[in-house]
């Protein structure tokens, strides 16, 4: 990161607010939390972290029993759905009070099945620790304890929409699910139901009007019914330091079709000389599944939250992330000039992450 860019880092974090920094906190300036993973349990790491150091959280949290990350803390193998739900409101209460006044989270979740413990899980490919869960205890009763959800073999769990609404009753906003469809899906031998080819993303704030930069990420104004894959020419470089510093109200109409349309009303511009060339970006975004390949687990592929990471902060800004995996969220903020914090349970992917950053870091010195 050049000297320029700390130099701004530095200005947005102060202009947030900067708390002294409690010995219970760790004694560190918030400088010093930036574009490194903190390797420990994230909810103990942001314990230490001041106030307001974040604009805005892009993360991935493990699955609902689905894969064991080989830590004694990890999230994710908890004995019921409402466990893991109430583990995941504790640590992003931690992340409101670690996010601006005006921060966002934007939070992806997948689902899985009652009664299908780690069976969508894939081989280890590399020698670090990520393997599917089959000796747990839970596989071998084939439900475990998870009647006491009422929830039967073969339920549909609904773990993102009981992740989603118990961060609202917890004081979250839940602005947005915002559907990120595969087209590529795992596949699946199932007969009685469709082939599962979407995940959530969740957008929330801590307040009612939050820093979102919907003109960072305008798509095409497709005519007819197009679909609202992200357009790859808006990312990476392109994108340097084009989101606007300014705080946008979040509920504005922003559709740019016809003065006053919303998405609701249907209107367009008859006889008009010029169609607009974008529009306000769709909820449902295409984007193909692309595993990392030295990763053994689930990363999200870097074209899903590169629009994350624009419209949730500006240039310069900060974004969390406390499931930091193989650091894909640090890698798209590098790349879009933004810092990173990462925290992560596990030091054995801290060889991945360096491989991907100090990449991204070789690119923005060299442009
Ligand atoms: C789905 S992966 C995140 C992948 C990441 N988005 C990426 O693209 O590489 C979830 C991560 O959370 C980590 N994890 C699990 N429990 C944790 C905890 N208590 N504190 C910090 N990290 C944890 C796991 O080790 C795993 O790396």
């Amino acid at each position: 990161m050049n000297p320029n860019q700390t130099e701004r880092i530095a200005t947005i974090i102060s202009a947030s607010g900067e708390t002294p920094y409690p010995e219970e906190r760790g004694g560190q300036a918030p400088s010093d939390w930036l574009n490194q993973c903190h390797f420990g349990d994230c909810l103990e790491t942001m314990r230490r972290m001041p106030d307001g150091i974040a604009q805005t959280c892009v993360t991935s949290p493990p699955y609902f029993g689905l894969r064991d990350y080989g830590h004694e803390r990890q999230i994710g193998l908890e004995e019921t759905p409402a466990a893991f739900v109430a583990k995941l409101v504790e640590v992003f209460r931690e992340v409101r009070r670690v996010l601006r006044d005006d921060g966002t989270l934007w939070l992806n979740l997948g689902d899985s099945y009652a009664g299908s413990w780690g069976a969508q899980g894939h081989k280890t490919t590399t020698g670090v620790s990520g393997v599917q869960i089959a000796n747990h205890p839970k596989r071998a009763s084939n439900t475990g304890s998870i009647k006491e959800d009422g929830l039967k073999p073969k339920d549909l769990m609904g773990i993102p929409w009981r992740v989603a609404f118990a961060l609202q009753a917890d004081g979250w906003y839940l602005r947005q699910d915002i559907i990120w469809h595969k087209p590529n899906p795992m596949p699946e031998s199932v007969q009685d139901r469709c082939t599962k080819s979407h995940e959530y993303i969740f957008l929330l704030s801590k307040s009612s009007s939050y820093y979102c930069d919907m003109d960072a990420i305008k798509e095409p104004a497709a005519k007819g019914a197009a679909g609202s894959s992200f357009h790859t020419g808006k990312t990476g470089e392109h994108q340097l330091g084009r989101a606007s510093s300014k705080p946008r109200k979040s509920d504005s109409a922003n559709d740019s079709a016809v003065p006053g349309a919303s998405e609701h009303s249907g209107l367009h511009r008859e006889g008009s000389e010029r169609e607009p060339d974008e529009r306000n970006k769709r909820s449902v975004w295409t984007v193909a599944t692309t595993p990392y390949k030295g990763a053994h687990f689930a990363t999200f592929p870097t074209e899903l939250i590169e629009p994350c990471v624009l419209a949730g902060a500006p240039a310069g800004g900060v974004v969390l992330d406390p499931f930091f995996g193989s650091g894909t969220t640090g890698q798209v903020a590098q790349n879009l000039g933004r810092a990173f914090i990462g925290c992560e349970l596990n030091p054995a992917y801290e060889a991945l992450q360096a491989e991907r950053l100090s990449q991204m870091g070789f690119i923005l010195e060299a442009a």
